[in-house]
């Protein structure tokens, strides 16, 4: 049949790619470099709010256990956070800012939970420096709030804008049964996904099988010490075979990130309990889930959700936001 393509040129050009593909590679690992925060002395103020956020998550995290909560849990988050906060007062960045507010919140959410509710004495808070602990009342941006599974019986027929700001990550489950249809729905919506020039190189692999399940997310080891396993996990994919340039090698990633945000919206939307799960897999525990789902070596794991329903009541994170003006800039 008549073919078009040359071998000589398609191997030539292959070549090429290959050297492009490192050039580019390596630009992005310089720029990584340059600005990623990998120590509390990347003080840039973008670095800084990086690493409060962070520890404010873990923190709020912790806190979300409610009764469960570990007394005394968390005293590395703590010291992290303190270190950033004190790094930050230091550069002289605002004090008014939603970051820094966050951060002076937690340690005082931290403090009402041990101080009035455990009982703890507030010395253990040693880690942290003594002028972070006043002016307490002010400071409620983070902490926890609670979930009730009576606000998301009506989540289909709410509106877009009522249904995401609605949708919060929910690690507890009620241990009901998940109807795979509901699943089945959710995936054939997200296939609308948009991805470049229609590639669509998702693929998902639904895990309800509980020792995978458990094997799993022991690997992605960021659900743990939850009390019921979901009802499923899912483990979102794409394939690099879908991609044909080096300009292209982060697609995976874009696509699979898109995919993965219309998959937590749809389950919103079927008033499902889900949270999405990071695939920061050291390559050891990616081997192993590879190995156990039997994902394709071409594919990239872009992420986990673990599925459920909703508890009657469950304590998650506040995870407040940053206000529009921090993100946005207009350029006219
Ligand atoms: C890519 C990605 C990875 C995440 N990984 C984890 C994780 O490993 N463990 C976890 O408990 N939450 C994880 N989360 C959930 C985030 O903590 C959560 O989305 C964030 O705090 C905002 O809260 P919200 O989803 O309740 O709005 C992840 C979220 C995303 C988008």
């Amino acid at each position: 049949m008549k073919m078009n393509a040359n071998r000589l040129n398609q191997t030539a050009k292959k070549f090429l790619q290959k050297i492009r593909l490192h050039y580019l590679a390596y630009r992005d690992i310089r720029r990584f470099t340059r600005y990623a925060a990998f120590s509390v002395f990347d003080d840039s103020y973008d670095q800084l709010c990086a690493r409060i956020m962070y520890n404010v998550h873990a923190i709020e995290k912790g806190l979300s256990r409610g009764k469960n909560m570990r007394v005394g849990f968390g005293r590395k988050a703590l010291a992290n956070l303190n270190d950033a906060l004190v790094v930050y007062s230091g550069k002289g960045y605002s004090r008014e800012t939603y970051t820094y507010i966050q951060g002076r919140s937690i340690v005082h959410r931290y403090i009402d939970a041990h101080g009035k509710d455990a009982g703890l004495d507030l010395g253990t808070l040693d880690v942290v420096d003594q002028s972070f602990h006043v002016g307490r009342d002010t400071f409620d941006a983070a902490g926890t709030k609670t979930i009730y599974a009576k606000d998301k019986l009506n989540n289909s027929s709410k509106g877009f804008y009522a249904l995401s700001q609605g949708r919060s990550s929910v690690r507890e489950f009620s241990g009901e049964r998940v109807d795979i249809e509901k699943i089945s729905n959710v995936l054939r919506n997200a296939g609308k996904t948009p991805s470049v020039c229609n590639r669509q190189g998702w693929h998902v692999y639904v895990v309800t099988d509980k020792e995978k399940m458990q094997e799993t997310l022991r690997l992605q080891r960021g659900f743990k010490g939850y009390p019921t396993l979901p009802e499923c996990v899912l483990v979102i994919a794409v394939t690099n075979s879908a991609f044909l340039s080096p300009v292209e090698r982060n697609e995976a990633f874009v696509d699979g990130g898109l995919f993965a945000m219309s998959v937590i919206y749809g389950l919103e939307c079927e008033s499902l309990a889900a949270v999405p799960l990071n695939a920061m897999m050291n390559a050891a525990d990616e081997r192993d889930v590879r190995a156990l789902i039997n994902v394709h070596d071409s594919e990239q794991i872009i992420m986990f959700v673990a599925v459920g329903a909703f508890k009657d009541e469950t304590i998650v994170p506040i995870s407040d936001r940053k206000p529009l003006s921090d993100y946005m800039t207009y350029i006219a």
